[in-house]
């Protein structure tokens, strides 16, 4: 069943990435619009694998694609540990957020780059929500997700290196 967005939730993929970054102390909207986006991440990693040419690339974009989703369940379950809401990831059929427009990484090495950024950047987020929250076991799946977002980036990184090496 496609999962209907909270009223007060961003409309489109773009600006739900908008709101999540702006954010410091998230609502429980917030953490929704996390387990969506986080679950439609599976979905852009994969389509930009389909333009990787290089099979390693492939790999390692697929790769942070699954683990995509895994950080939509860990949102899950820590909006269910702080509110007892059961709030799912859905699969790509089912996500609002997938409707629209997907945009897609671009296959070279500075595009390859610049997700990698934005990767750190969500390490960071994940420390900032983390620390607003006062449940440890909820900011402790939020810190996990954080931690995988650097190794994201890190493979990325390696992706770049692969392109640069044939170039
Ligand atoms: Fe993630
Ligand atoms: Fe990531």
């Amino acid at each position: 069943m496609p999962v209907t967005l909270p009223s007060d939730a961003p409309q489109t993929l773009g600006e739900a990435f908008a709101r999540i970054n702006s954010v410091t102390a998230p609502t429980m909207t917030d953490l929704k619009v996390m387990v969506l986006v986080e679950a439609a991440g599976q979905t852009l990693y994969e389509k930009s694998a389909e333009g990787a040419e290089d099979a390693r690339v492939k790999a390692l974009l697929i790769e942070n694609g699954h683990e995509e989703m895994k950080h939509a369940r860990r949102a899950a379950e820590a909006i269910k540990i702080l509110t007892g809401e059961d709030f799912p990831a859905p699969a790509a059929a089912d996500n609002p957020y997938l409707t629209g427009h997907i945009p897609v990484a671009a296959i070279t090495p500075e595009g390859l780059r610049k997700t990698a950024e934005s990767e750190f950047n969500g390490d960071a987020l994940y420390a900032r929500w983390a620390d607003s929250l006062d449940n440890a076991d909820a900011a402790e799946l939020l810190r996990a997700n954080g931690r995988e977002e650097t190794d994201h980036g890190h493979r990325l990184l390696e992706a770049a290196a692969i392109l640069e090496a044939q170039a």
